[in-house]
């Protein structure tokens, strides 16, 4: 008997044609709609792999039901969403996706920054809303991008792909990370900063920083308040590590221009979100490695990774 693997949303038949052969598959059955906790639960029992979204809470309890599980499969790179630790008591191989996404996550968030920094959304809806009448020399005048100071904070893959970019646009580089980062020092001349510093000199500050007990909120009124009044704020990596009252409030009193944000502490949000009344905020829905090729390589890695495991071999991206 193939062994059982649950997916937990919908994803295209084509690409789970090549493994139907090796697997079992069960899928629930909304592409839109995350599974019910309760059938998560039922699933993952009888499972030997699940593949999942960052929409999942995969907790203690989680791998308490599942008896059989050898290995669940995160279809994102971040794995805020999976207790680790419990996973590792419980022996389950917890893999994510690095690598695939690097390419079309630093895209995105150079679009967000230069949306934010250029008022994209904003002159877009200028001309829908019929607001244009005539041309003006400060008509949705916005900031430069090139020649300014990109604070990355988190330098790993995506950082360092969201640097190269900078480095086209002729941003002088300073990024903060647990650990220097020399490839990224001596390649793209990026600075080694710390994170007060940091803060203090960048006109974008990038944050691109996985969700940790350490990093959770850790751009708060502090360090809103050291931002320069110019700065712009970008966040990529999860809503976590941002207090959003304090960055509400940062923007309305005008201690920092704008934020260009992917990512909430509590998603999805709606247009009644607090930071929507605001004009100076790009909000988008996660969208960071949304790309369709992007999207299918993270799945085919998934399902890599579910095969490797299930076959008695090691994981191709194990989260360590
Ligand atoms: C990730 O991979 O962690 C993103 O947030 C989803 O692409």
């Amino acid at each position: 008997m193939n062994p059982v693997i649950y997916v937990t949303r919908k994803i295209p038949e084509e690409v789970l044609q090549p493994y139907q052969n090796m697997f079992n598959f069960r899928m629930w059955d909304k592409e839109d709609v995350p599974v019910p906790r309760d059938v998560l639960l039922k699933e993952a029992a009888t499972a030997d792999g699940v593949l999942c979204l960052l929409t999942e809470n995969i907790d203690r309890e989680f791998f308490d039901y599942a008896k059989n599980l050898k290995i669940v499969a995160n279809m994102a790179v971040g794995f805020d969403n999976i207790d680790v630790e419990a996973a590792r008591e419980h022996g389950v191989v917890v893999t994510n996706t690095p690598d695939v996404l690097t390419e079309t996550t630093a895209d995105l968030t150079f679009a967000l920054l230069m949306a934010t920094a250029r008022r994209i959304v904003e002159a877009a809806d200028y001309i829908r809303e019929d607001k244009w009448q005539y041309w003006a020399p400060y008509l949705l005048a916005g900031s430069d991008v090139h020649g300014k100071t990109i604070g990355i904070v988190g330098m790993g893959r995506i950082g360092e792909a969201v640097a190269r970019r900078a480095r086209g646009f002729g941003m002088s580089i300073l990024y903060h990370n647990r650990s220097r980062q020399e490839k990224a020092e001596q390649e793209l001349g990026a600075v080694y900063s710390d994170f007060t510093d940091l803060l203090q000199k960048a006109d974008f500050v990038v944050s691109l920083v996985p969700l940790t007990e350490q990093t959770a909120k850790m751009f708060d009124r502090d360090a809103f308040n050291n931002m320069k009044s110019s700065a712009i704020f970008i966040n990529v990596s999860r809503g976590g590590t941002v207090d959003e009252e304090a960055l509400y409030d940062a923007l309305a009193a005008n201690e920092i221009q704008a934020a260009g944000l992917d990512v909430f502490a509590n998603e999805p949000i709606s247009s009644e979100h607090q930071l929507l009344e605001l004009d100076n905020v790009v909000c988008l829905p996660h969208i960071g490695s949304a790309s369709e090729a992007t999207r299918t390589k993270m799945l085919e890695l998934c399902l890599d990774n579910l095969k490797a495991v299930l076959n008695g071999e090691e994981a191709i991206t194990p989260v360590k």
